[in-house]
């Protein structure tokens, strides 16, 4: 809650730890996020001194591909809350065939899939993932990708990964390498995120390592596949100056998320402690709002370009348990603005809690699918 004493100072002063915040649905208690560790010394003991050999990048694409890939994701949308609950179905979201299809028709460019492959796979070695449980994915991918629509399928809610990393290290890798196996001969369409939102004992210095150590994993089946990497502290964009990737691999795209203000996007849910003291906290786009925003956005802008690599927004959305009117707003406001500094987005998320189409009453969220892909 330290991160939450002073809402003006986190408004006025302090941006950069805005991003800090509390994910897990309704069922889950979240541990407290890290504080950003912008000026907390390296830890004494590194878990994981080995780094695995990156394999030589022997297939090179052209140096625009990977911004021409981002492109392609363009404006995309979360299916949330389905098949990262522990078992499909348990959050309320079982994906259909036709939810894609309805994406596909509103405009939209890519989706994101979020997966908890833990889950799913065996606890020991070689840690085999469940058969069954690839199909099902292999059928959400197709999904996708037979209409045109650029597919994310990341790793999400390993918990375990959080709590310690270096135990989970070698299931982590090995589910990793059995999905960049499983998918190298699929197209170019397919892009993997190997980790949401790296936290709690995932420092950006294990971070660092391991997602280092996944990518030469992946790269020894996948040497071109776009990969999307965001930083520690819940892909907090303050954390991407400590965000290390191999220099040599291009074919990474850099993703933040973006909750700001968090007592708006956020009032009411009850996986952030304290919330519902926010609730009626409205976004009314008044300069200072965006400029909050802005500022954010152009410190994002300024690290890709010093680095030469291309940013998706993969995650942004407000609860709803905020007015109509403010998330409306707020939504078009994010999404024009990532557009104009060429950032590729998807919002968080399709038919749940944020719920861009509403599952019930079979029918769009018409100012929140107005915000995101205007008319
Ligand atoms: C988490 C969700 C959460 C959302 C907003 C996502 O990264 O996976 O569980 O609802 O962030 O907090």
């Amino acid at each position: 809650m330290r991160r939450f004493i002073s809402l003006m100072l986190l408004l006025l002063v302090c941006a950069g730890c805005a991003s800090s915040r509390q994910t897990m649905p309704v069922s889950q208690v979240s541990p407290e996020p890290t504080q950003p560790p912008t000026s907390s010394p390296l830890p004494t003991t590194i878990s994981t001194p080995t780094l695995i050999p990156y394999p030589t990048l022997a297939a090179t694409m052209p140096p625009n591909y990977i911004f021409d890939q981002n492109k392609r994701l363009g404006r995309g949308v979360n299916l949330g809350n389905a098949l990262e609950a522990p078992k499909e179905g348990q959050w309320g979201v079982t994906l259909k065939e036709g939810y894609f299809q309805l994406i596909k028709e509103a405009g939209f460019t890519s989706v994101r899939i979020p997966i908890r492959w833990n889950a799913h796979a065996a606890n020991t070695p070689p840690y085999t993932i469940d058969p069954a449980f690839f199909e099902r994915i292999d059928w959400a991918v197709n999904q996708s990708l037979s209409r045109g629509l650029v597919a994310v399928i990341n790793i999400h809610h390993y918990l375990e990964m959080f709590e310690n990393p270096a135990a989970q290290r070698e299931r982590f890798l090995a589910i990793w390498s059995q999905i960049a196996t499983h998918y190298k001969d699929y197209p170019d369409s397919l892009f993997f995120e190997p980790l949401n939102e790296p936290n709690g004992a995932l420092s950006y210095y294990e971070w660092n390592q391991i997602s280092r150590d996944t990518l030469a994993i992946i790269r020894q089946t996948n040497p071109t596949r776009p990969v999307v990497i965001g930083p520690a502290d819940w892909y907090s964009y303050s954390m991407l100056k400590e965000l290390k990737l191999a220099e040599e691999d291009r074919n990474i795209i850099v993703s933040f998320h973006y909750y700001q203000p968090f007592q708006f996007t956020h009032q009411g849910a009850d996986w952030a402690p304290g919330s519902d003291a926010w609730l009626g906290t409205t976004w009314k786009g008044k300069t200072a709002e965006k400029g909050n925003i802005t500022w954010d956005f152009d410190r994002v802008v300024e690290w890709s370009k010093q680095k030469n690599r291309p940013i998706y927004l993969g995650e942004f959305g407000a609860y709803s348990k905020a007015d109509m009117d403010s998330r409306a707003l707020w939504t078009s406001f994010i999404a024009r603005q990532a557009e104009v500094r060429g950032f590729s987005w998807a919002y968080w998320e399709f038919c749940s809690g944020f719920g861009a189409y509403d599952p019930v009453l079979k029918m769009w969220n018409e100012p929140l699918l107005t915000a995101l892909i205007p008319k």
